[in-house]
Formats: structure tokens, sequence, C-alpha cells
């Protein structure tokens, strides 16, 4: 048997941390109760001391989770902080406390102004603080990648001294690369004398694209626990996605001794719950969860894949949750067909909500035939603007080949109305001049993603807009069967976070 590999999952604090990815309370139960699905072993619920809502999100997370996994919550190498996490995590029925400090020179001179000698002290406290509360102590070792193998191992004994049950080594910058990042844990391995009281974390980013392969070097060297995303969300460039090191683990657990207890049939609908709460795009070459991860196009592979679907398919789709059967609903599914679909989506919206989503689903069943799962984490998801204050009430356009387009809508504002009409340079182009002459602001698009979820013309459009106003970002979604409608509201959805 294969050494168990711990999975520890941090969506809904690393991940939450890339920017505009952000998600309340109901948004990370969701996610929660889906992240359970996939059976995974630990959930790293948020940063209780950086907000009071953060804070009470790690409570309900807690609560939500009763005992099927532990709950983690991050705290800095600093007593107030600790505090706040044991605070957050005291009804836990499996409470862990992640504690940590910069081990680099860039993070102990630069960063913390400090001494070599100082940080152990501090990580020796943190960890003999956070004991008080509770059993389970993880300490990160902030840009290990980076630091002096000597330094990292003088940490890494001293904490696990201390009592830390579990020791994280981040690539924080994601500067490793994977053979010497394997190296580094092996060092660990075996000149930590004390390194079998407790398991070896590892948790990288992926800045060079290598997470994967730097989590992976990690388990091959030694580590027990791998720390990651769905769909690889995270700071900057994302953290190691949970799909893909799990999937290779899977395939290759007797090379790398390990295995998983991921139920990973779960993963598809992970993905597109995440994608869809947070408003990032899956890029659709994505490994494992992107849409074109199973679509063959040449000629040749069609013909491999006809005859035996191994010619060109290392994993059976189906493992990873893809189901051609999964047509769920039609015009004729009542509110309750859609209320259980959702809640089996772990989507659970009060009755008020439900109403709104529905008759959005008739609509939607109204223009296209077979409504999917993503439809209706879509819809769902959509309605979460639905209390915003600017709002699209009807949308007409005109374009075509050698004509210039042009665009007339109205808005409801606040219960106002407002008209305007445009031309520009495409329908998009064209309706977007005339929302702007309603919404006189000096705003400018800076990115603009249209992408359809499942399959047909009648498919539904989700749009994802990035537009600055006043030298910050905002993130703004849309979702319609007409693209058009999609990007008017996405834009909206924009300017609704800027003048609340
Ligand atoms: O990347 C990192 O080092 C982290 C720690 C806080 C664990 O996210
Ligand atoms: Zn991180």
């Amino acid at each position: 048997m294969t050494r168990k590999i711990a999975i520890f999952d941090t969506t809904l604090r690393d991940g939450e941390q890339s920017p505009g990815a952000s998600m309340n309370s109901e948004e990370k139960l969701v996610i929660t109760r889906q992240l359970l699905r996939l059976n995974v072993d630990v959930i790293e619920a948020g940063f209780p001391v950086s907000s009071p809502g953060d804070f009470k999100s790690v409570q309900q997370i807690a609560a939500e989770v009763g005992d099927r996994a532990v709950v983690c919550a991050l705290t800095r190498a600093v007593e107030k902080d600790i505090d706040s996490a044991a605070d957050a995590l005291k009804d836990c029925a499996r409470p862990r406390i992640h504690t940590g400090i910069g081990v680099s020179h860039s993070h102990i001179y630069d960063k913390l102004r400090t001494t070599p000698e100082k940080i152990i002290e501090r990580a020796v406290n943190a960890v003999k603080y956070a004991k008080k509360y509770v059993e389970d102590v993880e300490f990160y070792a902030e840009d290990a990648g980076r630091s002096d193998y000597e330094f990292l191992a003088k940490v890494v004994q001293a904490v696990i001294d201390a009592g830390a049950t579990v020791v994280n080594i981040p690539d924080t910058t994601g500067y490793s690369m994977p053979d010497e990042f394997g190296r580094r844990i092996r060092f660990l391995m075996e000149n930590v004398t004390n390194v079998d009281k407790a398991s070896i974390s590892v948790h990288c980013h992926n800045d060079l694209g290598m997470a994967t392969a730097l989590s992976l070097a990690g388990v091959q060297n030694g580590a027990t626990q791998v720390e990651c995303t769905i769909n690889g969300l995270g700071e900057r460039a994302g953290n190691t996605a949970m799909e893909e090191v799990v999937m290779a683990l899977k395939m290759h657990g007797d090379e790398l001794d390990g295995h998983t207890d991921i139920n990973t049939r779960e993963f598809i609908r992970a993905s597109r719950l995440v994608s869809s709460i947070t408003g990032f795009v899956v890029q659709p070459n994505k490994a494992i969860v992107g849409a074109n991860a199973f679509a063959h196009s040449s000629g040749i592979h069609q013909d491999g894949v006809i005859k035996s679907r191994t010619t060109y398919e290392i994993i059976d789709p189906k493992d990873v949750g893809i189901d051609d059967n999964s047509i769920v609903l039609t015009a004729r599914s009542g509110r309750a067909a859609l209320k259980n679909r959702l809640s089996m989506l772990g989507v659970t919206l009060d009755q008020e909500k439900l109403d709104k989503v529905y008759e959005e689903f008739l609509k939607l069943a109204d223009r296209k035939k077979d409504i999917h799962d993503d439809d209706i984490l879509v819809l769902a998801g959509a309605d979460r603007s639905g209390n915003h204050r600017i709002k699209l009430e009807y949308l007409q356009v005109t374009s075509g080949v050698g004509v210039r387009s042009v665009a007339s809508l109205g808005l409801n504002i606040s219960g106002e109305k407002f008209e305007a009409a445009a031309s520009g340079n495409g329908p998009v182009d064209a309706a977007i001049k005339a929302l702007k002459r309603i919404i006189d602001r000096h705003m400018t698009l800076k990115e603009f993603t249209i992408q359809a979820i499942s399959k047909g013309s009648d498919d539904v459009g989700k749009v994802h807009m990035q537009v600055e106003y006043d030298n910050q970002m905002y993130y703004g979604f849309g979702a319609n069967t007409d693209i058009i409608a999609a990007s008017v509201e996405a834009y909206i959805d924009c300017i609704n976070k800027f003048t609340k």
C-alpha cells in the first residue's frame, strides 16, 4: 500500500487572495459543501484576524464541516492572530491553527528586518502559544523555497520540538525548480532528527507554471500533505491545482508512493462551481477540468479514440465527473426540481431568491432545450447581483457586415428609468457607448472574456470583465444566451461595485 497523501484545500483562504476572487460567507459555505463531497482532509477556512467577516466565516465553515474534515485557520506568528484563530475555531470538532513566519534572506532582512535567531524564537513561541489552544498546529516556513537549507532545517527541528504536528514548506514565490525543491524536502527528511514526529506539507505557487510539478517532487521526496486549490486559484499565478496533483497521484501512485482519498468524480462540478462563484474563467485547455481537456479535434485522434478511448486519453472522463448524460432539467421542470438540483450542487437559496432564479430558469428554458448543471450554477450565480442598484431593462442592437452597429438600451437606476442610444465599432462597443451616455464616468475596459459553458449555438455565454475606475480594478460577470446582453450585464456588474 502506498502512503496516504493528505489533501489540504486552501481555495477559501489563499484562493480567495486572488485579486477579484473574493467570496461572501454563503458562497464560502457552498464551496465548503463541495469540498466535503470531494472528501478533502483539511479545509483552510480563512485568516480570522484579517476581518470580522473572515472570522465569522471560519466559525460558519467549522459548524458546517463538523467532524468530516480538519478545519484550519491561518495566523502570522503573532499572539493576537493566534487568539483570534483559536476563538474562531473554539467550537470546531477538528481544529488546526496554521501559524508561521518568513525564513528566506529576503523575508528575514527586508520584510521583517530581524535576524535568523529571532525568527526561530518567534516561530517556537508561536507554535507553543497555539498549542495552548489546540493539539493540531501546523507551522509554515514562509518563502522556504528561497531559504538556506541549513537554516530551514534548524527552523523545522525547532518547531517540531515545540509541538508542531505538520510543517509546511511553501514555495511562496513559485521560484523553485522541481528537482531542487525535491532535494530540499529530501534534505529535511534526512537532516531534521525529529522529522518523524510531524508530517511535512508542501504549498507551491505557480509563478513559473510548475506548482503541480513542485508539489509532486515534494511528495516523491517525503512530503505527505499537499496544499492546493480548485482550478489552481490563488495569489498571483495561483497555487497547485488540486485536480492536477490528485489525478497525477492517481495515475502515478506507485512511482510517487502515494494515494489520496479524493472523490475525483466531483472535480468538474467543483471546478465549475468555483469558477461560477468567483467569476474566474477556466482556460479551455486547462488540464483535467478545461472545456477541451477531453475534446479531440484532429481526424487522426478522433479515429483513434473511436477505436479505443485509451489511444489518446490517459484519463476516463467519467473519473473526473464528465458525464454526457448530465442534462437535468427542461422547461417542464418545476420549482421543486430546480431547488433539488441546486441543493445537489451545494447551493441553498431562500424562497425569494429561488423564485427569482426559477423565473430566469423558465426564460432560459424557452431559449435553450437542455438545461445543464452549469447553466443552473450560472443562473444561481447571476442572481447574486439581484439587489444591484443599476439594472438593464432592455437592449436592442442592430449590427451586421458592412454596416455600423447601433444600440439602444434602457437602465433602471434605483427605480428611475434612463434611455440612450449610440453607434459603435461592433455591437458590444455600441451598447457600451450607449451605457456610458447614461453613466458618465471615466472608466476603462481592461479585460473582456466571453465563454460558452457547454455546447450548442443556444448555449449561455458567460462574460467576465475588468473595468478600471479611479485607479482600481473592478470585476464583473454576466450570463445570457445573448452575448451582447451578457457583455452589458458584466459591465453593469462592474459599475455596481463602485457606485454602491
Ligand atoms: O504562500 C505561502 O507561503 C502561504 C503561507 C501563508 C502558507 O500562503
Ligand atoms: Zn500561498
